[in-house]
């Protein structure tokens, strides 16, 4: 991905975070998801009181892409905006994730100070059971 549309997709996951609902961890997060049309859908964490029903930023996002009928996701961003370093999705979200994107999709991680660091979903999940084992 050129640095300019890396640059656009995680300052969406950074505008994103600012409206998350995080009242109990106080730990905002923001996803933006490259479409396959070239349309950016975000999400960002909804925390509930009752902890466990906390939904994560990037499953927002993809949750909400497909239900508006996007599909073919290319990329996503993920910003922690109160992370000192960037922020890797968590597991429930990389095994969600590679549901719906190949294990070459660059996953963008970004914290409070800015920094981005780029990885590729596969490197997040390796020995997945859907694209390595062709179990499903
Ligand atoms: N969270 C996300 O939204 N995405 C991540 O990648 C890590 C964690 C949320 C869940 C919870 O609302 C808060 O961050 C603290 O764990």
């Amino acid at each position: 991905m050129e640095s300019s549309h890396i640059a656009v997709l995680v300052e969406k996951a950074r505008a994103a975070a600012e409206h998350a609902y995080a009242k109990y961890s106080g730990f905002r997060v923001g996803a933006a998801l490259l479409c396959g049309d070239g349309t950016i859908v975000t999400g960002y964490n909804i925390e509930n009181r009752s902890f466990s029903l906390t939904v994560c930023a990037e499953r927002a996002a993809l949750f909400t892409a497909l239900t508006i009928g996007k599909s073919d996701f290319k990329a996503i961003a993920v910003v922690g905006l109160d992370a000192d370093e960037p922020l890797p999705p968590c597991g429930a979200c990389r095994q969600v994730l590679t549901e719906f994107m190949a294990p070459d999709s660059p996953v963008h991680l970004s914290c409070k100070s800015g920094e981005v660091t780029s990885v590729s979903l596969g490197d997040l999940l390796p020995m997945d059971s859907l694209q390595d084992l062709k179990r499903y």
